[in-house]
């Protein structure tokens, strides 16, 4: 061996710190419950234009949070838009240089819930194929002999003019390069002057374009010498869905969720839940989120862009079905984001409203109206329900002082109503002091990756006294702790880094020795577009065409494929600020499969002698390893920079492992 080969070696052995020896026990200290890991939603741009999969409504917004910038803003049904306004009609593009396209207050609107519609203006004479297109979310993906739904309403104001020949309506996919891929034509109704026609058709193009930049185009041909006007409503374009949901979520962005096994869904927020404004009017309103689309208003949101509310209640409690998960569900609680809050007698209509929409997931259609409404609509069995959350981040330094009060009020009413649900507090664990007291706190963390490592011991000091947590919103976001929640130029994470990750997993190894009273767990923000994500890092990006898994995605799967259903005590990791190495040991009951989860944020290699208490141990196990550059992220460019790798190692009753710099491994091997 080269000498100077050799001092590298040597020099590299001496900065591997000693060996890390962990004992691990026979038996279990506590089991580790099913809701461990699961998955926080809200729309954030994440549900409009990402999950929900309807491919044909337009948030055209760049936003961080704090400076939100508001490029474009429209919608499938021009929903809370100013009609006569150029921002009504921004994402709309017209065809044909002589077609007007105005979004108006409609003097017979479809519905009063949907009040506008777009009106085309051809004038006499015109010629050709006239009409108006949009290009969806940044994008409408579309592939050869795949269906496409498209659907719209349109009323003629006026009979035809005289002169019109047979005009023709034709609804489209059409790609970057004007190339048609698919169509479906249809007369104009004659009789449409009497009201709403409703046109759905499916297109299924044979060829895939080369680009996601196509779009969805309606056009009408055939004209009068007088003109022509339509009004349009309630335009809509859906790929296959998830399990083929009508009104369901996008597959690939759902198949990428359903890989994490996640055990619950925490909706419809967060901020999310949460009123914009002064006025109680902005808040998330079950009732508006729920039956025919037509009947959905539609909401500006925390955000300050339109939800279409295509994504309502019922719509996440049969997504929980499909994903077998529990939902974690939400309700107002009175709190604006401005600082106000609703308290006193003032609540009694919100805690009603609450009520009905606790009753519309579990009540009894004979003797609750919301749940009679659910059955209207096809569902008369309750859904499964345990937790219910009252309001979100009822701890930060904006949130008025008065969740003592709204608290009480709401939860001894509820805890009256419905005895057998659990409700989750979200302000402080010690401040103030709630009545009637808690069962479990909602706790957030947005930290650096370091502060994670360090921050794995959070439980261990929490007195057992019936008191549990769900750890509801975590993310290492920015390795500046003093921009924690700033900009990207500041240092604010952009994606998930393989550094987050590793403080991420060293985390949860205490939430899995902690798991007696933490018993569920979400990253948060679950999905981002990357064309316009309110707020980096997400654990999962997506563009109209593609779904990327950041290294924190592959943590989350590894955690939650492999939490075992019992914590067998080990030596303790470190819990000083020096710590670099953690670890926890879980086991399946049933098969005996042993999982060791192991994060090393060190940058160098840590040698780890495992002793096992079983008589019979495999000689060989299984490690799935996480690793890479602290600062190494999976981004569009490089969606697979950093992925698990999986390997056999030699295991026993006593076994070395090291595991490599910055690293996350799961290790699992069979004992008896
Ligand atoms: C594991 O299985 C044993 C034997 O079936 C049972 O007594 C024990 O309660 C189980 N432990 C957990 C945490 O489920
Ligand atoms: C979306 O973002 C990606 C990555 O930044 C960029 O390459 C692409 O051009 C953007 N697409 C649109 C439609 O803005
Ligand atoms: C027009 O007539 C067709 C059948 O002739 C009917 O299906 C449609 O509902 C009518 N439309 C309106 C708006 O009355
Ligand atoms: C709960 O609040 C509703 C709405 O204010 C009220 O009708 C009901 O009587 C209350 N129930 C209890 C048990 O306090
Ligand atoms: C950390 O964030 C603070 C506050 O945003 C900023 O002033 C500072 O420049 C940042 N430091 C680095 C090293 O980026
Ligand atoms: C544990 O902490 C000590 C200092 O308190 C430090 O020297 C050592 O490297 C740490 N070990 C691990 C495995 O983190
Ligand atoms: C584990 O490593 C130690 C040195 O740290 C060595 O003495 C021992 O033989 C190794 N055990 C096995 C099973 O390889």
């Amino acid at each position: 061996m080269d000498v100077l080969v050799l001092a590298v070696l040597l020099a590299f052995a001496t900065r591997v710190s000693a060996v890390t020896t962990v004992s691990v026990s026979a038996s279990a200290s506590h089991a580790i419950p099913t809701t461990l890991y699961g998955q926080m939603f809200e729309d954030i741009s994440s549900g409009d234009g990402g999950l929900y999969a309807e491919c044909n409504n337009f948030l055209f917004f760049s936003a961080l949070l704090f400076t939100v910038r508001k490029l474009v803003l429209q919608n499938r049904a021009f929903q809370q838009v100013t009609p006569n306004t150029a921002d009504a009609l921004n994402a709309w593009t017209s065809i044909g240089s002589s077609a007007s396209i105005t979004v108006i207050a409609d003097p017979s609107p479809l519905s009063s819930a949907l009040p506008n519609s777009l009106l085309l203006s051809i004038p006499p004479d015109a010629s050709g194929e006239l009409g108006f297109a949009n290009g969806g979310y940044w994008g409408i993906k579309v592939a050869a002999n795949t269906d496409y739904t498209a659907s719209l309403y349109y009323r003629l104001p006026s009979a035809l003019p005289n002169g019109a020949g047979s005009p023709i309506l034709t609804l489209a996919l059409q790609a970057e390069d004007g190339t048609r891929l698919a169509a479906h034509s249809t007369p104009l109704l004659v009789n449409a002057t009497e009201g709403w026609t409703h046109i759905s058709a499916v297109l299924t193009p044979i060829e895939t374009p080369p680009s996601t930049a196509n779009s969805f185009t309606v056009t009408v041909a055939g004209f009068a010498p007088a003109g022509l006007e339509v009004h349009f409503a309630l335009l809509s374009l859906f790929p296959p869905t998830f399990k083929g949901r009508v009104n369901g979520m996008r597959a690939d962005i759902a198949e990428t969720l359903a890989e994490m096994r996640p055990a619950f869904w925490r909706f419809p927020g967060g901020n999310n839940l949460e009123a914009s404004g002064q006025t109680t009017a902005t808040r998330w309103q079950w009732r508006n989120t729920v039956g025919p689309l037509t009947e959905r208003p539609g909401r500006v949101g925390d955000w300050t862009y339109v939800n279409t509310d295509g994504l309502g209640l019922l719509e996440y409690l049969l997504w929980c079905e499909d994903m077998e998960m529990e939902p974690f569900m939400a309700v107002w609680d009175g709190y604006s984001l401005d600082g106000t809050s609703i308290t006193g007698a003032a609540l009694e209509p919100l805690i009603a409203e609450a009520i009905d929409q606790i009753n519309f997931v579990i009540g009894d259609p004979a003797t609750s109206e919301a749940a009679a409404l659910r059955a209207s609509l096809g569902r008369s069995e309750p859904f499964a329900l345990t937790y219910v959350e009252i309001g979100n981040e009822d701890n930060v330094g904006r949130a008025p002082g008065t969740y003592a009060s709204r608290w009480n009020s709401i939860v001894t009413n509820l805890t009256a109503t419905f005895p057998q649900l659990h409700f989750m507090a979200t302000s402080l664990t010690t401040t103030p002091v709630l009545t009637p007291t808690p069962q479990i706190y909602d706790i957030h963390l947005y930290q650096t990756p370091k502060f994670f490592s360090t921050d794995s011991f959070f439980y261990d000091s929490f007195v057992r006294n019936g008191m549990t947590f769900f750890e509801g919103e975590y993310a290492a976001t920015s390795t500046n702790n003093s921009n924690l929640f700033g900009t990207p130029d500041q240092g604010r994470l952009l994606w998930p880094t393989v550094a987050g990750s590793v403080g991420e997993a060293a985390f949860m190894t205490g939430l899995e020795r902690n798991a007696d009273i933490v018993f569920a767990a979400s990253y948060a923000p679950l999905l981002g577009h990357v064309n316009g994500s309110q707020w980096t890092p997400n654990l999962v990006g997506f563009d109209a065409g593609n779904v990327y898994k950041s290294t924190s995605f592959y943590v989350q799967k590894l955690f939650s494929l492999n939490k075992g259903d019992e914590y067998l005590p080990s030596t303790l990791p470190n819990s000083s600020t020096s710590g670099t190495l953690f670890w926890s040991v879980t086991r399946w009951n049933s098969t005996g499969e042993l999982i060791i989860k192991i994060s090393n944020s060190a940058a160098s290699p840590a040698e780890m002698t495992f002793v096992l208490p079983f008589e019979t141990v495999t000689t060989m196990g299984t490690a799935q390893v996480i690793t890479g550059a602290g600062t190494a992220s999976n981004t569009p460019e490089e969606p697979n920079l950093v992925t698990p790798t999986t390997a056999q190692i030699p295991t026993g009753a006593t076994f070395n492992y090291t595991a490599p710099a910055i690293s996350v491994t799961v290790i699992t091997l069979s004992v008896q």
